[in-house]
């Protein structure tokens, strides 16, 4: 859908490497702080150079300076500190903000002068993520003109710095492809085609198994068919596999919710809600891009990807209020409101998950609640949990790389509002606490597994871009997953 290799171009030259330079073109990119300007080996005649360019820093200017002159342009970028106490997430919007500058100055190319292997390669992964664009379906020549093309780093070590520089790509690919998958219209993107953009994930060592709704049927996946029931398309579920780990040690299992269209089905929304709800598959499409990013940079996990992949419309088969269904689970459950849809999803695809791979932990990821939204706005998701070290690891996960969840609780007294007369569970709770109800709904189908719950309705798609984060699809939590499976030590 979406050709590759669509990123800006990055590379790294040692301090001595001779480039070829065109003067009008290019500007340098120094940091300084608030004591210093920051000398990497690669700046030539520097004691000159730095004397000539400290001249512009009255007082420690708080601010970005641009210099032209004679010996050239240059770009002062503020900097907190000189080095190791910079996180991931500091770095990549500095990466950010940079790019954002440098393009809208109007220069072709850029040198950074930078040292430190991983200052650089978190600049870079910011630089990546900032010049995303998705633009398919423009058809009339943009008036907008970008000439950046070309991004270098002077740096001490560049051969390490171009081998760290893979598995930056590796991630950065994960986030394009997660955010493409959120910008996809619902015309293009329903279940058949997101499956069959996952089955492209076989080139790369996934193994994809696509399940279509017979099979669906015989995995006892009442509840998940009966949200797809009002619509003309298929559901489908898939499961992708990246086996980089021990043969025989369990898996990470991440699970998504794929409602490529939510209609709100006989319980319709109103216009204005329903005009969001093309990337009410967030879930899947992070998912996606985080067994990309895993297989591309051959982490040494075995970890895998389930997707729910279902359209919820309101034709004359869909499933009513007060139909009651039954689940892979057991359980059985009334559906008091159809747009209480990705609960019923998720919860066949977590317990057959859970029965049939017997994971380490099972994290899924959802759009569930407009509640969510207001609980926590824009800023962080929803964490919910049955497990301490899960959720602190991910809430961990979240402050070094920017995408920060918080947790919210699951007390017993919150589950008693999905209790009801005729079934085991309703798939909606009363009037308060939307979003606890549906996580709540969630935990009853998870036995003993570790389990973690992320509400993204408020993060999967931004209206203001940010230095990282253009406007429209975030492919939130591929980067903060990511640092998660790295992390993780085997129980
Ligand atoms: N997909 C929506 C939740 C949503 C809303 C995501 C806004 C992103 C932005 C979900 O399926 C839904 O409709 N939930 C209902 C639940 C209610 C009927 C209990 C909601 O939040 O209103
Ligand atoms: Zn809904
Ligand atoms: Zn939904």
């Amino acid at each position: 859908m979406q050709d590759k290799n669509r990123f800006i171009k990055i590379d790294f030259k040692n301090s001595d490497d001779q480039i070829q330079l065109n003067k009008n073109k290019i500007i340098h990119v120094l940091f300084f702080t608030e004591k210093n300007i920051i000398i990497s080996k690669g700046m030539d005649n520097h004691v000159d150079l730095s004397k000539f360019l400290k001249s512009f820093l009255i007082n420690n200017s708080s601010n970005n300076i641009v210099v032209r002159s004679e010996k050239g342009s240059f770009f002062l970028v503020k900097r907190k500190a000189e080095d190791t106490k910079l996180n991931d997430d500091y770095l990549e919007r500095l990466g950010g903000k940079i790019y954002n500058s440098i393009k809208a100055l109007g220069y072709s190319e850029a040198l950074i002068y930078e040292d430190n292997c991983n200052i650089n390669q978190r600049i870079a992964l910011g630089i990546l993520l900032s010049s995303y664009k998705f633009s398919n379906y423009k058809k009339i020549k943009q008036t907008e003109e970008n000439f950046l093309n070309s991004i270098i780093f002077k740096c001490k070590d560049s051969e390490k710095n171009l081998s760290l520089f893979n598995e930056i790509k590796g991630i950065a690919q994960g986030v394009y492809s997660a955010r493409d998958l959120v910008w996809q219209p619902p015309n293009i993107l329903f279940p058949l085609s997101f499956a069959d953009e996952c089955t492209k994930l076989r080139n790369i060592g996934i193994k994809v198994t696509v399940y279509d709704e017979s099979q669906i049927k015989e995995m006892g996946m009442e509840a998940l068919l009966a949200v797809g029931r009002g619509s003309r398309k298929d559901s489908r579920v898939v499961v992708m596999e990246w086996m980089g780990g021990e043969k025989n040690s369990s898996p990470l299992a991440f699970i998504g919710k794929g409602v490529c269209f939510d209609s709100g089905g006989l319980s319709l929304k109103p216009p204005k809600s329903m005009e969001d709800m093309k990337w009410d598959m967030g879930g899947a499409a992070t998912v996606t891009g985080l067994i990309e990013a895993v297989a591309l940079s051959k982490v040494k996990f075995n970890v895998m990807g389930v997707l729910g992949l279902v359209e919820n419309m309101p034709d004359g088969d869909a499933q009513r209020p007060g139909d009651v269904v039954s689940s892979v689970s057991g359980q059985t459950i009334e559906v008091l409101n159809t747009d209480a849809e990705g609960r019923l999803v998720l919860a066949d695809i977590l317990s057959w998950t859970e029965k049939k791979y017997k994971p380490q932990f099972l994290i899924d990821l959802a759009t569930l609640t407009g509640a969510m939204i207001v609980a926590l706005g824009n800023v962080r998701a929803g964490l919910f949990s049955n497990n301490k070290n899960l959720s602190e690891a991910i809430f961990k996960a979240g402050e070094t790389s920017g995408e920060k969840v918080w947790e919210m609780p699951l007390d017993d007294e919150y589950d008693q509002l999905i209790k009801t007369e005729i079934a085991d569970m309703k798939n909606i709770g009363g009037p308060g606490a939307g979003s606890i109800t549906a996580a709540c709904f969630l935990k009853r189908h998870v036995e003993k597994t570790p389990w973690a719950h992320l509400d993204i309705a408020g993060v999967t798609w931004k209206n203001k871009s940010s230095p990282t984060i253009p406007y429209g699809g975030v492919g939130w939590g591929v980067k903060m997953l990511y640092q998660l499976i790295k992390d993780h030590k085997e129980i």
